[in-house]
């Protein structure tokens, strides 16, 4: 018995973008890796006279201000909104050579410049500090390493891709089931109307044979 085709050529575009939109819009599936500043405390400044101005600045991206720190000594919080933030974004397995740095008319004094890395976050955070330089904590939520989820510190990169690939699986399997729904449904469509054919033929033989039955009565009528 020859089978049709489980899908129609007018219908597969169409499972494909639904999968294509099912895997966009999972979350945590190509979240972005965003840097925020939490606190900083700066316990000197390179400057005499003026107050000082202090940039976050990673290798080939532009200078970050943070316009509220002025002073030495003082523990400044963020709340990550700021007109600022975030800072910059990580790549996933590759670290970022980052410094913060106090603006200089001639050249910039480096506080401290150091490779920044999502491996570096501890359940979304990453504390730095340089003796009499500065003290810093920066967030990153969905950067990977973790220790464990917190109430409600936003879920670990590592939850997020698990918790993606089972969505993923979900909406396969339901793909899956539904191709075999469709399947089923179209061969049983073309069985029952390769029945309906075959016992018309039956029917019009058994109607031809009856036919000649009659033609035979007849003859033998007219006799
Ligand atoms: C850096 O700043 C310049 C000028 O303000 C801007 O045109 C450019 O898009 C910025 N680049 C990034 C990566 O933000
Ligand atoms: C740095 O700042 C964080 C957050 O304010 C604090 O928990 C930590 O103890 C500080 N570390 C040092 C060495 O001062």
């Amino acid at each position: 018995m020859r089978w049709p085709a489980p899908i129609s050529p007018r219908r597969s575009p169409l499972l494909l973008f639904g999968l294509l939109v099912a895997l966009y819009t999972t979350p945590g599936a190509f979240s972005l890796r965003l840097v925020t500043l939490d606190t900083i405390e700066i316990f000197a400044t390179h400057e005499w006279f003026v107050k000082p101005t202090v940039v976050f600045r990673c290798n080939g991206e532009n200078k970050t201000y943070l316009p509220d720190v002025k002073e030495a000594d003082t523990l400044y919080t963020f709340k990550g909104e700021e007109s600022w933030q975030p800072l910059t974004e990580l790549p996933e397995n590759k670290c970022k050579r980052c410094g913060l740095f106090e603006e200089d008319v001639f050249k910039d004094d480096v506080f401290d410049e150091w490779e920044m890395c999502s491996s570096d976050f501890k359940d979304g955070k990453y504390t730095r500090f340089k003796e009499n330089q500065f003290n810093a904590t920066f967030l990153c939520p969905n950067c990977t390493a973790s220790t464990g989820d917190h109430g409600n510190r936003e879920p670990s990169s590592e939850l997020e891709t698990k918790k993606a690939s089972i969505a993923v699986i979900i909406i396969v399997s339901v793909l899956a089931s539904v191709l075999v729904i469709i399947a089923l449904f179209v061969g049983y469509k073309y069985w029952q109307k390769k029945k309906r054919e075959r016992d018309q033929a039956r029917f019009l033989k058994l109607f031809e044979e009856g036919d000649d039955l009659e033609d035979e009565l007849g003859l033998s009528n007219e006799l």
